[in-house]
């Protein structure tokens, strides 16, 4: 809900359980005066302002009709440079004249009762029947005859507002835009930390909290993707935020591209939160009477820490992100060959792989990179989307039948905004490539990257996937991208036009995916880039999915999961489970755990399991029925992070039902403890009137765990250099403790969940849980009458 009081300029922005306050400056600028819980009513504004009603020394005063104003100690929701705030600004032109010097005030504003449509960007839009009440405040600087427009959309459930900003020349001559940001945030600085999402590739997403001191923290990309470096996500919270305690605000960039995301903290201790495309290696050539639109930033806020703060980002990707066709649309258990076969294969191989596949229960074959072009390595044929015909003799077409044939659908890899030196495409269109006429171009993983701010570009690989895409039944495509960028120059842009290349190349990005997911809306899209390095809400998008990281080892990838989940929900998330010992880290977690770490998220297989033990068949057979089982709360379930792994001593998350009938959690064991401690698991979420039976989800051992100590686990003693041992090692499914309770979700809720207690050394028996080194469980809740229903 929107309001603005005239006397008091105030617009008071209410979404369920939050409130934003905007002030209008008696100097006309627009400025920043609360945000947080929700308000009922605000009395006297400037009650809520700290502010000095006495000049302050060393400041430039605006106006010399108030001596105590001065920009550099206002809250404000835009900044610019030029009169007296010192801080970095949101905005920064360069004018014909030379001059640098901007000053926007207040024109007049709009309540819409709907978000407009901005086309070309990636956006957040309003659910069928959702009422997205948007804000438009128009600011105006007369001196250059330039506008800006500043866009609050509200979402009420998520608790979300988006943030844009539109600059509009007015004048009669073109202007150059050298930083054009999406948001200012002004407040005071009660003590805050940011907490971003750092890594590299195989390791995305880690968690790092920073104490906001007097000075400058920034964290950004230049890499020409959001990258793995740092996620276009930050959250701004109190020292003493926990996942379910205390303030935190969230700010998440609706975007792929180079960002930045700048937090100040002023002497005063005031600190500014700006975010928006970086403006490091951009300027952005305003003509004439024409405008810029900055991507979105969305905000949210939770006083109850950084649980409620991801559900709420969650609920808004959900439901107000992901392309309508795929909101809450299950998503396929597949088989992607890549970590099974890398380049080497033929149909004979993937047609084995597939009715491997079909026996265990999957439902997509999904065949990744090596066959297109003469592609037996990453050195060559990117750009030659032809299959080729060695591995291949039946095409795309052909293989794509047989595997329909087997009951299977059938999904492809491809690389499209890339082109090897050693390419047909490359040889014909050498300038289609991002390089400079003046240097060698500078590789990564052998490749170069085709220039998407050239129309003609984003035309051919229109035209060449969608024949692809129409040549067989293809219901799934990954999107790779591999590099980033290096000697970025465009041998189709004009001089002035250089600094706008990375932008116009996602605009020719989003233009591009724009128009292929409209043609061939039945094919789900996955992103990728080196696994995680371009995670965002741009992306997501045109892709309801991405591939979260390249490490599939169980363990670890708990971590990059926890880590991504602050901002985005696990149904986003592909995870698969992969072979030991693992390609990323040599080790061997367990098939068990690979799986229960899998499995909340987008499940997959990618080993190949033409290789595995009988024994590994049953129990991924078994892992598969489960997921489909449970499949709907596992992927769309509301998250819940009850420990998180990064101390490397376990981790607990949950996902429960929207109507909370039904709940699992999962518990993960780092190291084994000799005699450990005894534990409570902190779940949360259920009904606190409802009543609820726990059981685990069967899981299985392999003999070969116990070694000479199956003697004392068995029932029937035998050695383990003998014959049955070794026949029943790889087929034999010892089942682990068996987990059945009941209790009130209330008393769940109030005093912890309390398993099995872990194995001590003394013995094994049924009231013994082993999970051993990586050892994990799954516990499902369902609400007792349900099952006896
Ligand atoms: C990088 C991706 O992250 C992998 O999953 C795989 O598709 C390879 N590229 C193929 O080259």
């Amino acid at each position: 809900m929107i309001s603005y009081d005239e006397k008091k300029r105030l617009f008071k922005l209410d979404t369920d359980n939050t409130t934003y306050l905007i002030r209008i400056y008696p100097s006309g600028h627009l400025g920043h005066l609360y945000y947080g819980k929700i308000l009922k009513e605000v009395v006297d504004p400037s009650n809520l302002e700290a502010a000095f009603k006495i000049e302050v020394g060393n400041q430039v005063v605006y106006d010399q009709g108030d001596r105590t104003f001065n920009l550099n100690l206002a809250l404000l929701e835009a900044s610019t440079f030029g009169k007296g705030d010192f801080r970095e600004p949101m905005l920064h032109f360069r004018f014909p004249d030379g001059s640098r010097i901007s000053d926007f005030k207040y024109l007049k504003h709009a309540v819409l009762d709907e978000k407009p449509k901005m086309s070309g960007l990636p956006e957040t839009f309003g659910a069928s029947g959702e009422t997205v009440e948007t804000l438009v405040v128009t600011l105006k600087d007369p001196a250059r005859n330039l506008e800006l427009d500043l866009f609050y959309s509200l979402f009420l459930r998520s608790d979300v507002i988006v943030r844009r900003v539109v600059i509009r020349n007015l004048g009669e001559a073109a202007l150059i835009i050298e930083k054009g940001l999406s948001m200012n945030l002004d407040m005071l600085n009660e003590d805050y930390q940011a907490m971003t999402l750092d890594g590299a590739w195989i390791n995305e997403r880690q968690i790092h909290s920073h104490d906001l001191l007097p000075g400058l923290f920034k964290v950004d990309s230049k890499k020409g993707v959001s990258s793995n470096d740092h996620n276009p996500f930050i959250a701004i919270k109190q020292k003493t935020t926990s996942e379910d305690q205390g303030r935190c605000y969230g700010f998440s960039l609706v975007y792929s591209g180079n960002f930045e995301a700048t937090m100040e903290v002023t002497p005063h201790n005031l600190l500014r939160f700006m975010m928006g495309i970086n403006s490091f290696d951009f300027y952005w050539n305003l003509e004439k009477k024409s405008e810029f639109v900055t991507p979105e930033v969305i905000l949210s806020y939770s006083e109850q820490g950084l649980n409620k703060l991801s559900q709420n980002i969650h609920h808004l990707i959900n439901n107000n992100l992901i392309k309508p066709d795929w909101q809450n649309h299950e998503r396929p258990v597949l088989l992607n060959n890549w970590e099974a076969t890398s380049f080497s294969f033929n149909e004979r191989k993937l047609l084995k792989l597939a009715k491997a596949a079909k026996k265990l229960g999957i439902e997509l074959f999904v065949l990744d990179d090596g066959w297109f072009g003469k592609r037996d390595s990453d050195t060559s044929s990117l750009g030659d989307w032809y299959p080729n015909r060695k591995k291949l003799p039946s095409g795309i077409s052909g293989l794509c039948r047989k595997v329909n044939e087997m009951g299977l659908a059938f999904g492809i890899w491809v690389e499209p905004e890339m082109v090897n030196p050693d390419s047909d495409l490359f040889r014909l269109h050498p300038d289609w490539a991002i390089s400079h006429p003046d240097y060698e171009p500078s590789l990564g993983r052998n490749q170069l990257i085709l220039d998407l701010a050239n129309p003609e570009v984003c035309e051919y690989l229109f035209d060449v996937l969608s024949a692809l895409l129409a040549s067989a039944n293809i219901s799934y495509c990954k999107w790779d991208m591999n590099r980033n960028f290096s000697d970025v120059y465009s041998r189709h842009l004009p001089k002035e036009e250089q600094g706008s290349l990375y932008h116009r190349y996602y605009l020719g990005l989003y233009d591009l995916l724009e128009k292929l997911t409209k043609k061939f809306p039945k094919v789900l899209f996955e992103a990728c880039a080196s696994g995680g390095n371009r995670f965002d809400m741009g992306m997501l998008y045109y892709m309801p999915q991405i591939w979260t990281s390249d490490n599939t080892d169980g363990y670890e990838r708990l971590k990059i999961q926890f880590g991504t989940s602050m901002c985005y929900p696990q149904s986003v998330m592909g995870a698969h489970v992969s072979n030991i010992p693992n390609m990323q880290t040599l080790r061997q977690t367990p098939l068990e755990t690979r799986f229960t770490t899998a499995s909340i998220g987008l499940l997959g297989y990618e080993l190949d399991i033409t290789k595995i033990t009988s024994f590994e068949k049953k129990v991924i057979q078994k892992q598969i029925a489960f997921y489909k089982e449970h499949r709907k709360l596992l992927q769309f379930g509301r998250l819940t992070r009850i420990k998180n792994p990064f101390a490397n001593q376990g981790a607990s998350l949950m996902v429960t039902s929207q109507d909370k009938k039904a709940a699992i959690l999962g518990v993960y064991q780092a190291l084994e403890h000799p005699n450990g401690a005894l534990e409570k698991i902190r779940v949360r979420d259920l009904d606190d009137e409802k009543e609820y039976l726990v059981k685990n989800r069967k899981q299985y051992f392999n003999l070969s765990m116990f070694g000479d100590l199956v003697r004392h686990a068995l029932p029937i003693k035998i050695s383990q250099n003998s014959i049955w041992f070794h026949l029943l090692k790889n087929r034999y499914l010892m089942q682990a403790e068996s987990e059945c309770q009941s209790e009130k979700g209330l008393t769940y809720n109030q005093n912890g969940f309390i398993p099995k207690q872990n194995f001590i050394g003394t013995g094994y028996n049924e009231h013994v849980r082993l999970m051993g080194d990586f050892g994990s469980r799954l516990y499902v809740f369902k609400e007792k009458e349900n099952q006896e229903a």
